[in-house]
């Protein structure tokens, strides 16, 4: 196949879906900068019928950055590949991230990347949904704009729902980072809102009711459908999202039915912030 990126926008402020390329054999390096430019422009890329072995979708993630081994103290990895998470979901194990966040922003240097492939699905529901964070800084008026520049959030991991064993795997990792709340994306040139309903648990100088009144604001605007983008998984379907600028809900509406999917994170930078003079 002669590889060339066709790009379809699907949604009015995020995602595209990508064809004409077969991820299975090495990319052109112009092709991988037009990836890199595309995940930057619409925030998650989709791409159907990727049937790749641990190796190739590992050359896949690289296109975007360095994989993570071990990234997220909640799952385990494939044998022989600690960069690739498996995420089982069924009976045994109920979906529980049908909750809208942003991934690891409880560490100073939250992934940056993350790529997901379906590896089992259930035979209805187990949508993922994503929303664009610039989208949602973009809502709110320039005086909110000019309070919020400059203030920082703490963020933490959770841990009343996680088995005690879980916690016990967790030692040392780190659990908890500030973050500022507008993070400036440097190679864009601006910013995104930086707060997410299940890691974010205050806002640094505010007294408590303020911080919550504020948060749930935010919280609830940046969970709105006027930035999203709903995607239906098939077997081999894969997605990749930029994880500075959006935020994302895995539907559980398929439970008690198995979901399995691999997940791959990407090292990410300290977020910087922005401050609009
Ligand atoms: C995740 O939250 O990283 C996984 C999303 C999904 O399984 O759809």
């Amino acid at each position: 196949m002669d590889d060339q990126l066709q790009l379809h926008k699907v949604s009015t402020h995020i995602g595209a879906e990508v064809s004409g390329i077969d991820f299975s054999v090495p990319l052109k390096s112009e092709l991988e900068l037009a990836l890199k430019n595309a995940l930057s422009r619409y925030g998650v890329l989709f791409i159907r019928d990727q049937a790749l072995e641990a190796e190739q979708l590992l050359s896949l993630a690289k296109i975007f950055g360095e994989p993570l081994p071990n990234s997220h103290p909640k799952f385990s990895s494939i044998d022989g590949y600690p960069e690739i998470a498996v995420v089982v979901n069924d009976q045994d194990n109920p979906p529980d991230i049908n909750v809208w966040h942003t991934d690891t922003t409880f560490m100073s240097v939250p992934a940056g990347v993350c790529v997901l492939k379906c590896v089992e699905c259930p035979s209805e529901g187990g949508d993922t949904l994503w929303s664009s964070m610039y989208a949602a800084l973009d809502a709110l008026s320039p005086s909110m704009l000019d309070f919020l520049s400059g203030l920082e959030a703490e963020h933490r991991l959770p841990l009343d729902n996680v088995p005690a064993e879980l916690v016990h795997s967790i030692g040392d990792r780190e659990i908890l980072a500030n973050h500022p709340v507008l993070r400036w994306i440097p190679e864009l040139k601006r910013p995104s809102l930086f707060v997410n309903r299940v890691y974010t648990k205050r806002l640094l100088g505010l007294h408590k009711i303020e911080s919550q009144g504020l948060l749930d604001m935010l919280f609830n605007l940046s969970e709105s459908p006027d930035f999203q983008i709903r995607y239906r998984w098939r077997k081999n379907s894969i997605a990749i999202w930029d994880n500075r600028i959006t935020q994302h809900f895995a539907a559980a509406d398929y439970f008690p039915e198995r979901r399995v999917m691999h997940r791959v994170a990407l090292v990410g930078e300290k977020p910087i912030l922005y401050r609009p003079h």
